[in-house]
């Protein structure tokens, strides 16, 4: 990362930052000014590449040019059942960048005027992108600032029934100043419909028969859905989630807009820096479409290499519940079985540069060659850090003085690039020119994109999600819905309770 106009220890004449790849090439390690940089990420796959050392190590863990190649028929056949989908309507993301979004904006800015806070309630895709985004754009402290949030409401975001979590910022909140964004595609998720009850309780205590003016519906299309029947009974206000949209890959459909907007994110930059990736990620070429080689990477990687886990780690806050928002869109997306009955996926993990250096690396440096890490990095920070003369110096503070936070953390990320290059452990680096709407953006559209071209490639339906409904079931079932009473007997009948196996 850098500052506008900073200097920097590991960039290129561009002032972007180099990953250990680059660093070797150039031949130098000094200091260069940035002088430009281009608006789009980049991505930097070298440290995946094998360079034909023959090394038995290089060849188990690191791909050859000639297997990526070998996939390009795959990956365009892969890319004309995608287009098909999308042209008959099956599959809705791609074409989110230009859907009309008037609408939620209409009802931010009819609900933003007498709003302090916002309070999402729903849960895995209706609730990870909103958080992802808004930890990439909002302050960092957002929620604690007072006259510098510029009217923007706080955003708090419910996404797990904790009660004592729930019931502590409902003691917090003013409720003729909240507003409730109950968000779920299917209209009836067990987790979200009970906090929506609770919100429900509570605003009618204090408002009465108006309280239905602070909630804000956000649901599919079925008209069945109990969601849909209180949109109708109560006469809530209602966003709507496209039907071929699916949970994870709705964060540019009001699920995630309305919120965001809400707080102030500008997301029409949002939606055009989603357009600007989705041209490169149409291109039907595997190397020349960034979403594709990801595709192909990371499957080559797991089937053919044994990396099974698949580590995604940002370097900078900023982007650390990117992680966790990819984490559900790979897992979900891709973890089932495929169409010749092979149970597959690769298992997504969090990481935080720098923090989980000094927590999982060693065993991802050491431990089993099991995974490719994913890093992210910045090339320029809004706000950098110079590292003061402030204190006597001493042997082993003094090299630190005169650099800045973010080469230190530049210095961390590139060191950790060449470990795991060294050991020949498979990584490669997502670069953004900066954090900003546009390019949080393009990074959405690419990690969908890639997820869309990898369930392609392992033959999969990478848009359902048949065990996530199970457990769902389960979870009415088990709660009395009365349409679940046969799944209920069936359930008691297989739990087996066994005192020898308590301890
Ligand atoms: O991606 C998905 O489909 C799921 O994670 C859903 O988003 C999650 O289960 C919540 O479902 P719903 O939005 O229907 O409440």
């Amino acid at each position: 990362m850098i500052p506008c106009g900073r200097l920097s220890l590991l960039r290129d004449g561009k002032g972007r930052s180099l990953s250990c790849s680059a660093v070797a090439d150039s031949g130098r390690c000094e200091r260069v000014r940035a002088m430009g940089h281009d608006e789009l990420l980049r991505i930097d796959y070298a440290n995946v590449m094998s360079d034909g050392s023959a090394m038995p190590d290089a060849e188990q863990s690191l791909v050859s040019e000639a297997e990526l190649d070998g996939l390009t028929d795959r990956v365009l056949d892969g890319h004309a059942s995608l287009e098909k989908m999308r042209a008959s309507g099956g599959i809705g993301f791609f074409d989110l960048p230009e859907a009309d979004i008037s609408d939620t904006l209409a009802l931010v800015d009819r609900y933003r005027p007498d709003c302090d806070a916002v309070v999402v309630l729903g849960i895995g895709g209706s609730a990870l992108g909103t958080i992802a985004v808004a930890t990439g754009l909002l302050h960092p402290w957002h929620n604690l600032l007072s006259a510098d949030r510029r009217g923007a409401p706080r955003l708090f975001v419910l996404d797990n029934i904790d009660p004592t979590e729930m019931a502590a910022l409902l003691d917090m909140l003013e409720p003729a100043r909240t507003v409730f964004n109950v968000i779920s595609k299917s209209g009836e998720t067990a987790e979200t419909m009970s906090q929506f009850l609770v919100a429900a309780d509570w605003l009618k205590k204090s408002l009465g028969e108006r309280w239905t003016d602070r909630v804000v519906m956000t649901t599919g299309p079925d008209a069945g859905s109990s969601s849909q029947k209180l949109v109708r009974e109560l006469g809530l206000a209602w966003l709507p989630v496209p039907e071929n949209v699916g949970g994870r890959f709705s964060v540019l459909t009001p699920v995630g807009l309305f919120p965001l907007a809400m707080v102030g994110v500008d997301v029409r930059s949002v939606l055009d820096g989603a357009a600007a990736e989705r041209e490169k990620c149409l291109v039907p070429n595997l190397r020349a479409n960034p979403a594709y080689t990801l595709a192909a990477l990371l499957y080559l990687l797991d089937t053919a290499k044994r990396k099974p886990i698949v580590v995604l780690m940002p370097y900078g806050q900023a982007l650390r519940d990117m992680a966790d928002w990819f984490r559900q869109l790979w897992a979900e997306s891709l973890g089932k079985e495929n169409r010749h009955g092979q149970k597959v996926g690769q298992t997504p993990v969090k990481a935080r540069g720098v923090t989980d250096q000094h927590s999982q690396f060693q065993l991802y440096l050491d431990g089993p060659n099991d995974k490719v890490i994913m890093f992210i990095g910045i090339d320029r920070v809004a706000h950098d850090i110079d590292i003061p003369a402030s204190l006597p110096e001493t042997e082993g503070t003094g090299y630190l003085i005169g650099h800045t936070m973010t080469e230190l953390l530049d210095a961390e990320r590139v060191g950790t690039e060449m470990s795991l290059r060294n050991g020949y452990r498979p990584n490669l680096t997502i670069s953004l020119p900066e954090v900003n709407a546009h390019t949080v953006g393009q990074l959405l559209f690419l990690f969908e994109t890639a997820t869309a071209m990898a369930g392609e490639l392992y033959e999969l339906n990478a848009f359902d999600q048949p065990v996530v409904q199970q457990i769902k079931d389960a979870t009415y079932a088990i709660m009395g819905h009365p349409d679940y009473t046969d799944l209920k007997s069936k359930l008691e009948q297989s739990t087996r309770p066994n005192d020898r196996f308590t301890v």
